[in-house]
């Protein structure tokens, strides 16, 4: 079975996705867009040139949406997607250009016939992959944001650090819209066998500013480089691979929660049919009032970029 990704944006982003796929082999045939041909084209050759190097060969096709038609899996990080978190800290400094730019990207993968699953990074990411799934006609299960997917490794790295362990040891979620309505839910986050609502004071943990460290994250790597790359490729690739593979993982990626009406981070269980069960968590009061604020902003956002 040839597995075909198409990556659509080659910016810092969807290179460094794409450097993932080529280097570990994720997918035999790969499809590269991005309107700035010189530079697409030249990665494309750089990839083909770090192969035979490589344990793996990617077939890679450029520039081509009638590609995408039996692709598996296609990946949006179209967008200036960095220019998103400067000035005013908020991803959407530039809604007005990315909202045009993902419609223009979303009647191209409808018109190429694409009936795979799309993995959408554009910022502002859930209300981008609202209108992603509203112009693909996909079903929305088949369409899923990255969302605070990215945000909670962020509190994992931040818990871990405070406690000295491997983030991998720490689990729990990050919900609602990756933006600055998201919030860490401790009451999902378990670290050392234990609710860690239930060991913070004994380890010194203060969860207001590790909260805070989390939802700042981005902004903090962008004040020091001016983009963002790796840690959301690694998220995105994740993500990747537990669809193409089919692992039915439960991750908090950005998903259409019918109860919000709209996209916003909550976990479900992910596999080859995109999102195939919705997780139901059993949330405190405080953190559920939060969510509807999240879905409320995004729902109003969404409904901004159909005027
Ligand atoms: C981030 O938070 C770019 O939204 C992405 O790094």
């Amino acid at each position: 079975m040839t597995r075909k990704i198409g990556i659509i944006g080659i910016g810092n982003v969807g290179a460094a996705i794409a450097h993932h796929v080529v280097v570990d082999g994720y997918a035999d045939e790969l499809v590269l867009i991005d309107t700035r041909e010189e530079k697409v084209n030249a990665d494309a050759l750089d990839f083909q040139d770090a192969m035979p190097n490589l344990p793996h060969h990617t077939t890679i096709t450029v520039n081509d949406y009638d590609a995408l038609k039996d692709a598996d899996l296609v990946v949006s990080s179209v967008g200036n997607i960095a220019l998103q978190l400067t000035t005013t800290n908020d991803r959407f400094v530039e809604f007005p250009f990315t909202s045009k730019a993902a419609q223009d990207v979303a009647g191209k993968i409808k018109a190429s016939g694409f009936h795979g699953i799309l993995v959408v990074i554009t910022n502002p990411v859930d209300v981008i992959t609202s209108i992603y799934q509203k112009i693909t006609g996909l079903p929305k299960n088949h369409v899923i944001g990255t969302g605070t997917l990215l945000d909670s490794a962020r509190m994992k790295r931040a818990v871990a650090n405070e406690l000295k362990i491997d983030a991998r040891s720490v689990n729990g979620y990050n919900l609602g819209e990756h933006g600055n309505s998201q919030f860490t839910a401790w009451s999902t986050v378990r670290v050392l066998g234990r609710p860690i609502t239930e060991i913070a004071t004994d380890k010194g943990l203060d969860l207001e500013a590790l909260d805070q460290e989390a939802r700042a994250g981005g902004y903090t790597v962008f004040n020091g480089k001016h983009y963002t790359n790796y840690a959301i490729a690694s998220a995105a690739v994740r993500l990747i691979n537990v669809i193409l593979s089919g692992a039915a993982t439960e991750l908090p990626v950005s998903n259409y929660r019918k109860e919000y009406d709209a996209y916003l981070s909550y976990p479900a269980i992910v596999g080859q049919d995109g999102i195939q069960e919705q997780i139901q968590l059993d949330l405190t009061e405080e953190e559920l009032k939060k969510l509807q604020v999240s879905a409320d902003f995004i729902q109003q956002k969404f409904a901004e970029s159909q005027q």
